[in-house]
């Protein structure tokens, strides 16, 4: 029988902060395939994932399909907007959510990681920002612009960087996109479509320099809408799932275990081909080129089969 099989295998995860988004579900997804999972949790909310895992609080979402709870070997503190500890700026390192913490730069981060394990075999970007997304494009600060494309995509480009010496050969590295790179969605502004238009450029870049550097393949997942935590503080994300029931071939809301199954597979060997690839996880919505709960079709003959 034809399975993924992870065993042996270590992997760092960057972006998860609960147990509500992306990043948790590729954790699981690896997991379940027996792979060894390490996080990256952005700095100022470190403490709060970490004693609510104590607490027992992600108990249910921890169960994996043989009755035992998902477990990680370490948390890191990572902040992937800063590459060094000299980039941090002094009012991020008097700021009361950095107290307390250091060594949360992505070249730290993987000189520990390093220190600790010595090397991983997968390493995963789920993580986004962008200060200004609810502000149309146009009305866009400069400063909001390049926070995201710093937070968003050139933190892959550093993560790559700097783990890419300790992923082991035919290492596999993957983010995720979404569809507002390629295509307008008014309310996913602030240049958050810039960032992942960019992320998946890079992806092709990357995909090749990485693979002749560490023979490490580099590809990327536009993922469907889902309810998670950075999904929520945008604000509309309610009507994107309503919208892609509505239009998308696939009438379902997505699972985040749909995102972790596929991670799961891109990052196995049974994907050993597969690099510089945008792979859409959506329910096909990325195909459609017309809405079809449009008024303006109401009349005419256009049915939905
Ligand atoms: N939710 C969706 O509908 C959707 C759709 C397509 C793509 N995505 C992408 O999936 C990825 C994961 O997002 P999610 O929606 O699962 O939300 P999420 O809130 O679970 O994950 C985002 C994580 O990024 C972390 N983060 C923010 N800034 C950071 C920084 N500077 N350094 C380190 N970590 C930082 C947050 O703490 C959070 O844990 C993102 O790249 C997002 O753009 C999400």
């Amino acid at each position: 029988m034809l399975q993924i099989n992870l065993k042996g295998k270590r992997a760092f995860i960057a972006g998860i902060g609960d147990d509500q988004g992306y990043g948790w579900a590729i954790a699981k997804a690896l997991a379940e395939a027996g792979c060894e999972i390490l996080i990256g949790t952005w700095t100022p909310v470190v403490k709060i994932f970490t004693q609510s895992w104590s607490l027992g609080k992600f108990d249910e979402s921890r169960l994996l399909s043989d009755g035992t709870l998902m477990e990680y070997k370490k948390v890191y503190s990572l902040d992937a907007a800063f590459d060094r500890p000299e980039d941090v700026p002094q009012e991020i390192k008097e700021n009361k959510r950095y107290e307390g913490s250091a060594g949360y730069t992505i070249e730290e981060v993987a000189k520990q990681i390093e220190q600790d394990f010595g090397h991983i075999d997968i390493l995963v970007h789920s993580l986004a920002n962008g200060p200004e997304v609810k502000k149309p494009l146009l009305e866009t600060s400069r400063a909001g612009y390049l926070a995201a494309m710093s937070a968003s995509s050139y933190s892959f480009v550093s993560l790559l960087k700097h783990f890419g010496p300790i992923l082991k050969n035919g290492g596999s590295s993957i983010s995720l996109t979404y569809m507002a790179s390629e295509k307008a969605v008014p309310g996913y502004g602030g240049g958050m479509s810039s960032a992942k238009a960019a992320l998946e450029s890079d992806t092709k870049t990357l995909a090749w320099e990485a693979g002749r550097k560490w023979g490490t393949r580099v590809n990327t997942i536009s993922a469907g809408p889902l309810r998670s935590r950075a999904a929520r503080a945008i604000g509309f994300i309610d009507s994107m799932i309503a919208y892609s029931k509505a239009n998308a071939p696939l009438v379902k809301e997505m699972g985040a275990e749909e995102i972790g199954n596929v991670a799961a597979f891109l990052a196995s060997p049974l994907a050993a081909a597969i690099t510089g690839t945008t792979v859409y996880v959506d329910n096909g919505m990325h195909a459609m080129g017309i809405a079809m709960d449009s008024q303006a079709l109401h009349a005419s003959s256009l049915q939905t089969v």
